[in-house]
């Protein structure tokens, strides 16, 4: 298994940390992201909802954002392994003057410290590609829904993430480099039909969008500028051929010759 920082992150030091919380930041805030967000929670009728969970919350953005919607009157739990990451989660729901609409606590989603049947949604953002144990975490899910309940997995189809440098082949390999080390399961996506079933989940909707762009980098280069800190952390890749491959897809974008790509996925489910 890969030593993938996302999964880690009660492992890493405060400085990476700060890089993940900076860049779940601006990522949330990209309008791609917003859009798909807003898409998966309309279909999951999440207004109606009373008690939401956010797995794997990180900052907290998509908690604020579910806690901020004009109609949503319930409350929303962000559960997240990294003390350093639910502390800015608090800080940054509190800025937001949120209240007591959003709590954010530390906890593992593979064993929630919550009572059986006791929310009505859950939502899981960019999460699943980072689990140990994905089938652990439905089965969860499904413990802590009442039957009435709805899920929301939102994630990069990440198989699918990639960056075309002048060489194809050195392309294919820094993709697979960087994409071996940043996701424990970059084919999780292509996976959910199977284990949604296999843990007594039946599919509602599957939401696709793809965020590709051709000339110049702009949402990508914070990616990749993210990527290339992070990379190294697992061990598989060294900072210096990460730092290149970064120099090389900077001037490629400058040249106004970038392509980068991923696809992702929102599955809404329920109880079975
Ligand atoms: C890519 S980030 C996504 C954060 C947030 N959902 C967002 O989209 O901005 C993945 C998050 O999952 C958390 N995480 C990974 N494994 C976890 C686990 N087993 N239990 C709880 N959180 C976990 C990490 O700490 C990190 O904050």
């Amino acid at each position: 298994m890969s030593r993938d920082p996302f999964r880690l992150t009660n492992q890493l030091d405060p400085a990476a940390l700060d890089v993940i919380a900076d860049r779940l930041e601006t990522r949330g805030r990209h309008p791609c992201f917003t859009k798909a967000l807003a898409d998966y929670l309309d279909r999951m009728a999440i207004d109606d909802r009373t008690d939401v969970l956010d797995l794997g919350c990180g900052t907290g953005i998509v908690a604020r954002a579910i806690a901020g919607r004009p109609g949503f009157r319930g409350t929303v739990l962000g559960i997240d392994r990294s003390p350093h990451l639910v502390q800015a989660a608090a800080r940054l729901a509190a800025e937001a003057a949120l209240g007591d609409r959003v709590r954010f606590v530390v906890g593992d989603a593979q064993q929630l410290d919550r009572p059986a049947s006791s929310v009505d949604a859950v939502v899981a953002h960019t999460l699943f590609s980072h689990l140990e144990d994905p089938g652990k975490t439905l089965a969860e899910m499904r413990r802590v829904l009442r039957s009435s309940g709805t899920i929301g997995l939102f994630d990069g189809d990440y198989a699918s993430l990639t960056f075309e440098l002048a060489d194809p082949e050195r392309s294919r390999q820094m993709d697979e480099a960087v994409v071996g080390s940043l996701m424990t399961n970059p084919r999780i996506l292509r996976q959910l039909p199977r284990l949604l079933r296999q843990a007594g989940f039946t599919l509602d909707a599957v939401l696709p969008s793809i965020v590709t762009e051709a000339g110049s980098a702009d949402f990508w280069r914070g990616s990749i500028e993210t990527y290339a800190k992070l990379a190294p952390h697992a061990g598989r890749v060294s900072a210096a051929t990460t730092a290149t491959w970064l120099a090389e897809l900077l001037a490629i974008s400058d040249r106004g010759e970038f392509f980068g790509s991923c696809v992702y996925y929102a599955y809404v489910a329920h109880k079975s």
